[in-house]
């Protein structure tokens, strides 16, 4: 069976992206990532997948139109021959637009047990909720931030004494197992 290919899109240091692209490894993975892209063209994980030899496309979005820039990130990803897009911290909010040319095939990994805490600080708000349980969502990507059908979750238990640092550090291991799983099953759908 072909592999789907899966284009990530990241912001940043990219350890979610590190993970897939290690699970795309194995022979019997069913997905191959087919590109590496992102908005920030210093992102540390872009360096990272560029030395791995994996196809790479940064598009600073500084002085254009929101479409603009998005078209210049839809044409390298089907140029590339994507088929589902994998947010990996990608810290930019997708246009409605864009959401509907990719509907269904764009998931998100997202650092809390959706429904709850849905946007930014998100252990900081588990921490002063007074929360036994934290965790993260990996779901599908809609027009309402954070909103989709959620795929998968991972809990991790908050401990006394944690701050949303420590708490970022179990969430994020959890995420590193989770994300690879979740796309292997949403791959062979
Ligand atoms: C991860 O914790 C991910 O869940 C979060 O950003 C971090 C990225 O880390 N994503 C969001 O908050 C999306 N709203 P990484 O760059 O090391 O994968």
């Amino acid at each position: 069976m072909a592999r789907k290919k899966v284009g990530i899109l990241l912001s940043g240091r990219g350890s979610n992206m590190m993970a897939l692209v290690q699970a795309a490894q194995a022979n019997d993975s069913p997905y191959a990532i087919a590109l590496v892209a992102s908005d920030k063209l210093e992102a540390p994980g872009i360096a990272w997948a560029a030395a791995q030899g994996l196809s790479v496309f940064t598009q600073s979005p500084k002085g254009m139109a929101k479409s603009d820039y998005e078209a210049l990130i839809d044409a390298a990803l089907r140029d590339a021959g994507v088929e589902i897009i994998a947010l990996a911290g990608y810290m930019r909010l997708l246009s409605d637009a864009f959401v509907a040319r990719w509907r269904g095939r764009i998931i998100n990994i997202h650092p809390s047990l959706l429904p709850k805490y849905k946007g930014l600080d998100t252990h900081a708000r588990a921490i002063a909720a007074g929360d036994a349980v934290a965790g993260c969502s990996v779901h599908i990507v809609t027009e309402e931030l954070d909103g989709g059908a959620v795929l998968g979750q991972a809990e991790v238990p908050i401990l006394p004494g944690d701050t949303a640092d420590s708490l970022a550090d179990r969430v994020l291991a959890a995420e590193h197992r989770l994300y690879p799983r979740i796309l292997a099953e949403f791959a062979t759908q």
